[in-house]
């Protein structure tokens, strides 16, 4: 079966304190050594210090030790070494630079979801009571960690070492391999690889409960800093999940999203969805079905010139 979840990551930025605190305004628990998390998933960040704001490790899970042999073996093909460790296989990302380490497991289940009550023309599942969006008094708290999105020109390789080495399962591609859409559980996709002019977290995307959720939880990072905004609210295409994208105060770019497609078959998936020649502009897989369509911020982060000096600096190239 092979990869099975995402688990967590680690970031380093340089105001860590400030970082956790951040999350925990937004309803995450903080239990100690910058990990943040959730009732639901009590390790879904962990955020430490490091000289310029990036991500250091990507934390997966895998159903057996099989499969982590498997995955070892088809790094190797690929040039890449990696060690297992009793039930924990470590290597590091040949082209991002960060450690990825790969747990037989699986991400702890999420507790039931809170629908709320919505009146829709015809059908009513709400009288005579205020909206549960207008009556609750503070932003609902992320549910998980959802996906993490790579900018780098070498997103080739990018793409052979998470789709042919790791064994992240393609959903839809941009251009044959420019963009490359891939999941690791059912979420349409855990992972996004596109091109970019510097090897970047371009950001990490937390799952709320809806599009009220993203609104209310946006809404409050806006209140604290007025250009914390990147680019939202809108629907993708590609995934099809309501976003809306706003920076952290290290700076570094996260979602907001919720309701993201589910693949649960992949053979009917690969069928009668997945396409790999889709255009990027325009159309069926442009930016967004409605809301914002040219994120020219969204691609091109200010401080990518100084993340790239940095990698020089750490000598970890382009
Ligand atoms: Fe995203």
């Amino acid at each position: 079966m092979g990869l099975n979840g995402l688990l967590d990551i680690e970031l380093r930025v340089p105001e860590p304190a400030e970082l956790v605190a951040f999350w925990e305004r937004r309803g995450m628990t903080h239990h100690g050594d910058g990990v943040l998390g959730t009732a639901d998933r009590p390790v879904q960040l962990r955020v430490l210090h490091g000289d310029y704001r990036h991500l250091s490790e990507l934390h997966l899970s895998c159903e057996s030790e099989a499969d982590l042999a498997d995955i070892r073996d088809r790094l190797a093909g690929l040039g890449a070494e990696a060690s297992i460790s009793d039930t924990r296989l470590t290597c590091t990302d040949p082209v991002l630079g960060h450690r990825v380490s790969i747990d037989v497991g699986a991400p702890p289940p999420l507790g039931p979801s809170q629908a709320r009550a919505t009146n829709l023309p015809g059908g009513f599942d709400r009288s005579n009571e205020r909206a549960d969006a207008v009556a609750e008094t503070d932003p609902r708290a992320p549910r998980r960690l959802g996906h993490v999105v790579f900018g780098t020109p070498r997103f080739m390789d990018a793409r052979a070492f998470y789709i042919d080495g790791l064994g992240f399962r393609i959903s839809d591609q941009v251009l044959n391999g420019v963009a490359t859409f891939a999941r690791c559980e059912t979420d349409h996709h855990n992972l996004l690889i596109h091109p970019g002019s510097v090897s970047h977290l371009n950001h990490y995307a937390m799952e709320v409960d809806d599009v009220d959720a993203v609104g209310k939880a946006g809404q409050a990072v806006l209140a604290e800093r007025d250009d914390s905004s990147v680019v939202g609210v809108g629907r993708h295409n590609l995934g099809s999940n309501i976003f809306w994208y706003m920076t952290d105060p290290s700076g570094t770019m996260f979602e907001f999203f919720s309701d993201i497609d589910q693949i649960v078959d992949d053979e009917a998936w690969d069928r009668d969805h997945r396409r790999d020649d889709w255009e990027g502009s325009d159309g069926p897989a442009g930016f967004s079905v409605w809301g914002p369509k040219e994120p020219d911020r969204f691609f091109n982060q200010p401080d990518l010139p100084e993340i790239g000096a940095a990698r020089e600096a750490n000598g970890l190239g382009s």
